[in-house]
């Protein structure tokens, strides 16, 4: 059974015809179709911003002497009190009303009478859901942005605390050199300060008013699209009619956008939940982030992590509903853009969940810096330094690779890191080797010598954290 069979009928109505365009109507629109066209049931979560642009286009219209004063001010009561029912959950949505801009205007004309049929002059319900949309995704790009900000501190704070933490770096997921886990953060840090950019970018491009170009072509009123655009705060208006009504490329960018840090947030995801396992016992999750098992007593699961990494796929999805949405649309406005909200909704709502639990979750984590430097020690993750130091003395880079895999060879076979070696040994594979060998087979002279920008030694780790707290102290 459908969601729109299980729809209580409509009790504002009995006969579906839209008050607002059934003039031209022979018969009431069909019940099921009534429900099938309808947005109301998604899109009332745009009555804020809704009533937001009807004040902003009533002051313009007062301006333009198409309202008088009077008007104007009961408009702007009827719609503030309209506001307030909504917020307290006192409102009754009718699906005949088709959507959220119908709803409120009928709601107004209710209310005030005659005068709140004025209100639509001027406009159309095409440039009006444009606005709608741009301003309440823009309010919640607003308050996305602190939640951004806290979980870089969080990562940059914990990589502060763990600057000097050795652990394996990993490529092909082998171990590889060790890295400090502050710079294995750090990286973390990088990703989510681009996709901060990219936040930015899209916030910047969103924000210009479409209001005025009406169904499509503009109006012959004597309309000001600079004071509507002024009053809502955004840059300027739009510059093309056509173009203002139809395109969706704004909530698209900002999908493009989540799905970017969604796959920024699967990785570090992944990486708690290998981290987190018996196998790793890198990290300590708190309990309060984790679930047990029903049948098996012992278990911890990262499941916020794990959800994190899940919801990935959705909020890709989204992305993808959108652009397909949108392709092969001809100028301008089509019905299908209403299909635009639901998947933007759920993408806002995922993105600001996952960043509020990582938020909360990795200033929490623990390091078993233990654990860590054991896992560092085994693997040959020295293996690198020990090639860059013959070359120090002279040997081909070459020659010095095959030399020291010659040594990884026997280490293996002895069971024994290369710094585990005696000096004898290691002179078994280059006469080149001395006593000094032992400052670059240590995993602290190995990391303490990346000491250039971008590299892992922690004090490179603490000055670019330095700098990564003060690209967030000038955010704003
Ligand atoms: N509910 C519609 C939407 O979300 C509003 C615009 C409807 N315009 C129209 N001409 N039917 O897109």
């Amino acid at each position: 059974m459908s969601k729109l069979d299980k729809q209580t009928p409509d009790t504002a109505e009995n006969k579906p015809t839209n008050q607002a365009w059934g003039g031209r109507f022979n018969e009431p629109v069909d019940d099921f179709v009534a429900r099938f066209t309808a947005s109301v049931n998604f899109d009332q979560r745009l009555a804020q911003q809704d009533i937001q642009g009807s004040i902003a286009h009533a002051k313009m219209l007062k301006q333009a002497g198409v309202l008088n004063g009077e008007e104007l001010e009961s408009i702007c009561n009827g719609l503030q009190e309209i506001k307030a029912d909504i917020e307290n959950g006192n409102f009754a949505w009718s699906v005949a009303l088709e959507d959220v801009h119908m709803n409120i205007e009928a709601a107004l004309t209710d209310r005030i009478g005659i005068v709140g049929k004025k209100l639509h002059t001027g406009r159309s319900r095409n440039d009006q859901v444009a606005t709608d949309i741009r301003l309440w995704l823009r309010d919640e790009i607003d308050t996305i942005k602190p939640l951004f900000t806290k979980l870089q501190q969080g990562i940059i704070g914990l990589a502060i605390k763990e600057a000097d933490t050795i652990m394996p770096g990993f490529t092909h997921l082998q171990t590889a050199q060790p890295v400090t886990f502050g710079h294995h953060l750090l990286a973390w840090n990088e990703m989510l300060e681009r996709d901060f950019g990219r936040l930015l970018d899209c916030r910047r491009r969103l924000n210009q008013s479409p209001l005025g170009a009406a169904a499509l072509a503009g109006t012959t009123y004597p309309i000001n699209r600079e004071f509507t655009a002024t009053e809502l705060g955004f840059d300027k208006p739009t510059e093309n009619s056509l173009d203002s009504v139809s395109d969706r490329d704004f909530a698209i960018e900002f999908c493009a956008f989540a799905s970017m840090l969604m796959t920024h947030m699967s990785r570090m995801s992944e990486e708690l939940v290998l981290w987190a396992s018996a196998q790793f016992q890198f990290i300590d999750l708190p309990d309060r982030f984790c679930t047990g098992s029903s049948i098996m007593p012992q278990k911890k699961n990262p499941d916020v992590p794990e959800l994190v990494r899940g919801k990935t796929g959705r909020v890709t999805g989204h992305l993808i509903s959108l652009l397909t949405l949108m392709k092969s649309q001809p100028l301008a406005y089509n019905k299908d853009n209403q299909e635009d909200k639901e998947p933007l909704f759920d993408t806002v709502d995922t993105v600001a969940d996952c960043l509020r639990a990582f938020g909360d979750m990795i200033p929490a984590v623990q390091a078993n810096k233990e654990s860590m430097l054991e896992a560092a020690r085994r693997g040959f993750s020295t293996a690198t330094d020990l090639a860059d130091y013959l070359v120090r003395k002279g040997i081909p880079f070459r020659d010095s690779h095959e030399i020291v895999g010659k040594a990884v060879a026997y280490g293996i076979e002895q069971n024994k890191d290369l710094s585990e070696m005696s000096l004898e040994e290691l002179q078994q594979f280059s006469d080149q080797i001395a006593e000094d060998v032992f400052k670059v087979l240590t995993l602290k002279g190995s990391v303490a010598a990346r000491n250039h920008i971008g590299g892992t030694a922690p004090d490179q780790v603490r000055a670019a954290a330095k700098r990564a707290m003060e690209l967030l102290s000038i955010r704003g």
